[in-house]
């Protein structure tokens, strides 16, 4: 792993909270991107060399709609780049971690991404991601 590329958080409310974290951060967000797959809208801020990325449901079905119903708002996911995720997959599945889709998908921010399952890693939602 190369270092945290961003943290993940579930929002209700994606223009109140880039105003929250515009605040917070003291700076802008400096993307927007929906991903109709997974039935979300992210946000990014730039922050040092890692980002936070916002991520507001965009229907009832949406994983993040489902977060929030049952754990509220809050840190979603942690993100790991990585420079060869078909192999960091292999490897942390030979270690006993379990992926939610073994097959890179293509996530927001030009990213391919992988998704470890929380109950393999003490309840946390692991992305791996590699830039195309
Ligand atoms: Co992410």
């Amino acid at each position: 792993m190369l270092r945290i590329e961003h943290i993940g958080i579930a929002v209700r409310d994606l223009e109140a909270s880039n105003e929250l974290f515009r605040k917070l951060l003291g700076s802008e967000h400096y993307k927007t991107e929906s991903v109709a797959s997974e039935h979300v809208t992210t946000s990014f801020f730039q922050i040092g060399e890692s980002k936070i990325e916002l991520l507001v449901a965009t229907d009832p079905e949406s994983p993040i709609a489902k977060f929030i119903e049952k754990r509220g708002e809050g840190i979603h996911h942690i993100a790991f780049e990585v420079a060869d995720i078909h192999a960091e997959t292999a490897r942390l599945e030979s270690e006993g971690f379990i992926a939610l889709n073994r097959e890179p998908k293509r996530g927001a921010d030009n990213k391919l991404v992988v998704f470890l399952h929380p109950k393999t890693s003490n309840g946390v939602l692991v992305e791996l991601c590699q830039s195309y």
